[in-house]
């Protein structure tokens, strides 16, 4: 199969479009070994042809989300970013129930954008666990989405390798975890019921429309994909998700210093957060 330079671009810029994801001219090999596969499935032979079929007949967007399936970089881990891990646990949440109690709102919501395969947002529900001291009196949501299909599954079922859990502390994974054998770990049932997880494509206008009140949003380590303009289309949506005060945490090589002037900065033993 020949994937001209022409044909790359193109790609990649209707993927651009519609999902905020920028891929370099360094990627081309990437996209050729996906794209090849997704053209013999549908026994389609030239790429000119592929595209032509993505933009005019793929109707019900089947074929792009199985060539997106394909295509999403889903690196992640339970506990990533520890250290900012505890400036949320002891620092922001603790801070945020303060304020919550003395209101009488017993409500918690954090909200994990491009979960992956849930280890994020089963991560945050096992702080949360393990540092909200009165737990049951709370009503806790913890939700996750990805625009990848493939992963969603994976976090429905809850099952992660040895590599997936490395940096899980001995005693959390003793407790919230059964050992499966062969170095697989399933997640409790406990923490799996504070998660729920929806398909979404944080670029598509009309999803989260009716999402609102969330206290915390992370969204690490998907925003380096983006450029300027479709981090700022999202950031924003963000904002009118959180509840004033609510907090955004990024990954560690992500800012919103260009992007948006909507947020307080905060310095928190040396991590930034953003606060609406
Ligand atoms: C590297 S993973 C980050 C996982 C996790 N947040 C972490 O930091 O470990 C990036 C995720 O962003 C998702 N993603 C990329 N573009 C997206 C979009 N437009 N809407 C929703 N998810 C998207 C990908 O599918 C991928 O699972």
């Amino acid at each position: 199969m020949e994937l001209s330079i022409e044909d790359f671009i193109n790609l990649r810029n209707l993927i651009y479009e519609r999902t905020g994801m920028q891929f370099g001219e360094n990627k081309i090999y990437y996209f050729k070994k996906r794209i090849q596969k997704r053209m013999e499935q549908r026994d389609i032979h030239k790429v000119a042809e592929y595209i032509r079929y993505l933009k005019m007949f793929d109707r019900d967007n089947r074929e792009f989300q199985d060539l997106i399936n394909l295509i999403t970089v889903n690196e992640t881990y339970f506990f990533r970013e520890f250290e900012q891990l505890a400036v949320f646990g002891e620092n922001c949440l603790q801070e945020t129930l303060e304020k919550k109690r003395a209101r009488g709102d017993n409500t918690l919501r954090v909200f994990s954008a491009a979960c992956s395969s849930g280890e994020e947002p089963y991560t945050l529900a096992i702080i949360l666990r393990e540092m909200v001291d009165d737990f049951t009196s709370w009503n806790v949501l913890v939700k996750g989405v990805d625009i990848d299909e493939n992963v969603l599954s994976a976090a429905l079922k809850a099952e992660y390798d040895s590599r997936s859990v490395k940096d899980v502390p001995p005693d959390y994974l003793e407790r919230y975890f059964n050992r499966l054998g062969g170095g697989m770990y399933r997640l409790k049932q406990e923490i799996r019921d504070l998660v729920s997880f929806e398909h979404v494509n944080l670029m598509d206008r009309k999803a989260l429309r009716s999402e609102r009140n969330y206290d915390f949003i992370f969204c690490r380590n998907m925003l380096i994909y983006f450029d300027d303009q479709s981090r700022k289309q999202v950031v924003e949506r963000f904002y009118t998700m959180l509840n004033r005060g609510g907090y955004i945490f990024l990954g560690h090589a992500e800012s919103l210093s260009r992007i948006t002037t909507s947020f307080k900065i905060k310095r928190i033993d040396g991590f930034t957060v953003y606060q609406a």
